[in-house]
């Protein structure tokens, strides 16, 4: 059975971590997988999630399972923390949430989901996305397509003729945004335009599909959350995959969400229903251990208190690298206008080199990179960020 196998090429992000860790140059710079760095080069445990960790442990009495929908204060807490406090959402009956195995769990569920609803379903995405969007979201068997979004000439989004696209789909289409810090371009939508895109998804009947990987990294917990929150309020169904790997630190513990908002109380019962028998038929019940960290952070005052202040250090140290990689890439090499990345948010920016070029700057260099070029801003530090610089100038150099 398995001689017919065909060997799979590696993941484009995940191929890139075997590649970095078997490379023995001690100047190597990994700016491939999307995980938070510190000024060392690490991706520390949370001080927040120690201490939650601990206590967790010192309570817990029993492994036994949880529930289908997973841990109900987990949730709950996640609800409030997408939402805010007093989103009308939170009283109206319509919201069902399911705890996944991650933001990709979430975001899986989310299309078995709709490929039940709606079998014929087109789920449309921006251009670029995340990698790994693709295969997560046709897995399920739903189709996709494309819509207008990064502009490479600015760095920023290509709002016309995002809007042009939108405006062409028909209704019904699913529309898959993200929340704040696109990944792979940082290249975010401003307030204003968010208001407009609800007014057009609006007007068309289209129904968003909001993933949520990185609440708290880009402006604040708060405003990363403006589309999803005004999105939700207005709307009559819309579905939010969200990730607690990046904002709480927890990657392996694979911890995340996905609430469905839906028109009546009732269409939100038959939607959990679906949920828990989608989830039931792949993984059973979510991994705990995640959830229950979340859910010990955020019901706790002073624990929620050291959280937020550890992701914003996350949010400044991200904000300061991209003034500085800025600056030092105007030095090394002036020719070009590396600007745009000081205007983007998140942990992602487009370099904006072409394949060859992130090549060279791996094989020769040895700094990492996908082949889109896409670089994780939190893996400069003070002392690659110089080199990183350099690297870029003399790639850039030798190959215009
Ligand atoms: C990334 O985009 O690098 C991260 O979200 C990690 C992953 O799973 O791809």
């Amino acid at each position: 059975m398995f001689e017919r196998l065909e060997r799979m090429p590696d993941d484009p992000i995940l191929g890139l971590m075997a590649a970095f860790r078997a490379d023995a140059d001690t100047r190597k710079v990994d700016l491939g997988v999307g995980v938070y760095r510190d000024d060392r080069g690490e991706t520390p445990v949370l001080q927040a999630v120690r201490q939650a960790e601990q206590a967790v442990l010192a309570r817990q009495t029993s492994k036994t399972y949880v529930a289908p929908a997973g841990n109900a204060g987990y949730n709950q807490a996640m609800e409030r923390l997408v939402f805010g406090e007093a989103h009308p959402t939170l009283k109206s009956g319509r919201i069902r949430t399911i705890q996944a195995p991650g933001g990709c769990g979430a975001l899986r569920v989310g299309a078995e989901l709709i490929r039940v609803a709606m079998p014929e379903a087109v789920v449309h995405v921006s251009t670029p996305t995340w990698a790994n969007h693709v295969p997560l979201l046709t897995g399920s068997g739903i189709k996709l397509e494309r819509y207008a979004y990064y502009d490479p000439a600015t760095g920023g989004v290509n709002f016309s003729a995002m809007m042009d696209a939108l405006d062409r789909l028909p209704a019904r289409a699913v529309v898959l945004l993200h929340g704040s810090c696109h990944n792979p371009t940082g290249a975010d939508l401003s307030e204003a335009q968010w208001r407009d895109v609800l007014a057009l998804v609006s007007r068309r009947g289209l129904i968003p599909y909001i993933d949520m990987a990185y609440q708290g990294l880009g402006t604040g917990v708060a405003e990363d959350a403006y589309g999803v929150r005004l999105f939700t309020a207005e709307l009559p169904e819309v579905l939010v995959a969200v990730s607690c790997s990046k904002n709480f630190g927890l990657y392996r513990e694979r911890t995340g969400v996905l609430h469905i908002i839906s028109q009546t109380p009732a269409a939100a019962d038959a939607v959990l229903s679906q949920l828990v028998r989608i989830a039931r038929t792949i993984y059973s019940m979510p991994p705990d251990h995640g959830a229950a960290i979340v859910q010990e952070i955020l019901s706790n005052e002073s624990l929620r208190g050291t959280w937020l202040d550890e992701v914003g250090s996350m949010r400044t140290r991200i904000a300061n690298l991209r003034r500085d990689v800025v600056a030092r890439l105007a030095k090394a090499y002036p020719q070009r206008d590396f600007s745009f990345i000081e205007r983007q948010r998140g942990m992602f920016s487009y370099l904006g080199v072409n394949v060859d070029q992130v090549r060279a700057l791996r094989q020769s260099h040895h700094v990492y990179m996908t082949d889109d070029s896409r670089i994780n801003i939190a893996g400069l530090r003070k002392d690659n960020i110089a080199y990183f610089a350099d690297s870029v100038a003399q790639v850039l150099a030798a190959t215009k």
